[in-house]
């Protein structure tokens, strides 16, 4: 079932995830993060005219850099709530009412950036269990985006 997020997907996200993100250095975020949304941009260029507010014209800026550790720290803490379902959903449901006051955020694109999340992290680990993640990552992309137009 692509759906089912298991537990010990879970407890094994969380391992790779220790290894690969929450090191406390910036800079490895904004360079991961960075590279997920250019190649979404790649891959779905209508998208990166949402980010127009945020610099993304100049990748090297600090507020486009900002967006980056955003999202990164969004993504860490809902990695990081596994373990705690009922703070989880109160987070995913404020991440999607976030969204949704974005125009022109699409189920789409949560499903894009699924595929470059897929396409970049078994890049920087080598231990990076793709069907582990894929399973948990549509969990929580999926919730995020229900409420959001196709
Ligand atoms: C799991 C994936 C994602 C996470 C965890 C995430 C998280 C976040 C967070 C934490 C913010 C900052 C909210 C704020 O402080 O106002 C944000 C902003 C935003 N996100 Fe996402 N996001 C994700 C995917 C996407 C996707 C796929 C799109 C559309 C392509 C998108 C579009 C936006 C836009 C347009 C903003 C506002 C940028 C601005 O500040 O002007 N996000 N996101």
């Amino acid at each position: 079932d692509d759906d089912c997020c298991s537990a010990e997907d879970r407890r094994e996200i969380q391992h790779i995830w220790d290894t690969v993100w929450s090191s406390s250095f910036t800079d490895r975020k904004v360079a991961i993060a960075g590279a997920v949304f250019k190649d979404l941009f790649h891959h779905y260029p209508s998208a990166k005219g949402l980010f127009e507010r945020v610099k993304v014209a100049e990748p090297d800026s600090g507020e486009y850099h900002s967006h980056l550790v955003r999202v990164a720290n969004g993504l860490d803490l809902l990695i990081n709530l596994f373990q705690d379902t009922q703070v989880l959903d109160k987070q995913l449901a404020h991440l999607a009412e976030q969204h949704i006051l974005r125009k022109g955020v699409t189920q789409q694109f949560f499903k894009g950036i699924g595929e470059s999340f897929a396409r970049v992290f078994p890049q920087v680990s080598s231990c990076f269990n793709l069907e582990a993640w894929n399973r948990c990552f549509h969990t929580l992309a999926d919730r995020i985006s229900r409420d959001l137009p196709h």
